[in-house]
């Protein structure tokens, strides 16, 4: 079991390279075996963005180790009418075992945390999604058999995901190459830090290029071209983007037996055709089913379940 006792998950780098492979490990074991929690936990969902995959996987876990899930949105409670976050975390630690947080600002889930005793799980922040990676490599690792030296390709925005991606791929060993438009790169922190990782080891890769990218690769990965909070700016995006869609002709550029992932909600005709979302090398489907046991196996290990 993976000693993750009473830890926050606010950014993927706060997993050892060690303890991200324990927990996909664990995640495996999940798929086909039931652990129960010792006693029961309540876990507070505080989700100030729109949520399909992160809410249910995240309930369904937390319900099938035994536990209970209060799903707090921040309009029903008095966060909507300005209660200080850090009042907010010292009442709710008082009454939660846990928190799945999903806001804006990265400060804003470091400042939950600060304030609350209890373990707080970054469920997506403006800077990263630490949780979807789980799942993402969890997905990788059941196609090919391994994560350590193949290579990962991230086409469109450098968002939140992509800043994930990066550190995940290099803490298991993989190489990442990012493609994006200019103006659109992942976090520069976030860049060095994946690097400092990776130690010379592995690629971290920037470029503008997305064909130089998908070269070989056995995984193309996107999302969305405008994420949570950029609604207005999409229309804007729209042109720019779209030498960065994944396409069949994309794919053909690919290792032939390369996998296609999307964290999903997507867009179809926008980032990824539909013959590619729909096609024989998408596996999408299971890597939204990982959501589920990637969390169960972080829930497990932070909450000391048996
Ligand atoms: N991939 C993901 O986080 O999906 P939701 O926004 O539906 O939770
Ligand atoms: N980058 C996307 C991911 C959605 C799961 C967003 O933040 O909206």
């Amino acid at each position: 079991m993976a000693a993750l006792i009473g830890r926050d998950l606010l950014g993927l780098a706060d997993l050892s390279s060690t303890e991200l492979q324990e927990l996909l490990e664990l995640a495996t074991l999940l798929k086909s075996q039931q652990l129960k929690l010792q006693c029961n936990k309540v876990l507070g969902l505080l989700f100030s963005k729109a949520s399909t995959r992160t809410r249910v996987s995240f309930t369904v876990a937390m319900y099938q180790l035994g536990g209970q899930v209060i799903d707090l949105n921040p309009n029903v409670t008095q966060v909507s009418r300005g209660e200080p976050l850090q009042d907010t975390a010292r009442v709710l630690d008082r009454y939660l075992d846990i928190f799945a947080i999903r806001t804006f600002a990265q400060q804003d889930l470091e400042t939950f945390a600060n304030y609350a005793e209890s373990p707080v799980i970054n469920a997506l922040t403006d800077l990263e999604h630490p949780c979807q990676i789980l799942a993402d490599l969890l997905t990788i690792q059941e196609c090919f058999g391994t994560l350590a030296g193949l290579t990962l390709t991230y086409v469109g925005d450098g968002n939140n995901v992509a800043n994930s991606l990066m550190l995940g791929c290099a803490l298991v060993g993989m190489n990442v190459r990012v493609a994006f438009p200019s103006g659109y790169a992942p976090d520069a922190e976030i860049v060095e830090k994946a690097r400092t990782i990776a130690n010379n080891k592995t690629e971290v890769v920037l470029t503008h290029d997305p064909e130089a990218a998908a070269k070989g690769a056995s995984v193309l990965y996107t999302d969305v071209w405008a994420s949570m909070g950029q609604e207005a700016e999409a229309d804007n995006r729209f042109p720019i983007f779209q030498p960065y869609q994944i396409s069949d002709q994309l794919l053909s550029l690919a290792d032939p037996a390369a996998i296609v992932l999307h964290c999903l909600p997507a867009h179809r005709g926008e980032e990824i055709t539909e013959e590619v979302i729909e096609g024989s090398q998408s596996k999408v489907w299971d890597q939204a089913e990982n959501r589920l046991h990637a969390q169960k196996a972080l829930l497990a290990s932070i909450l000391g379940a048996k």
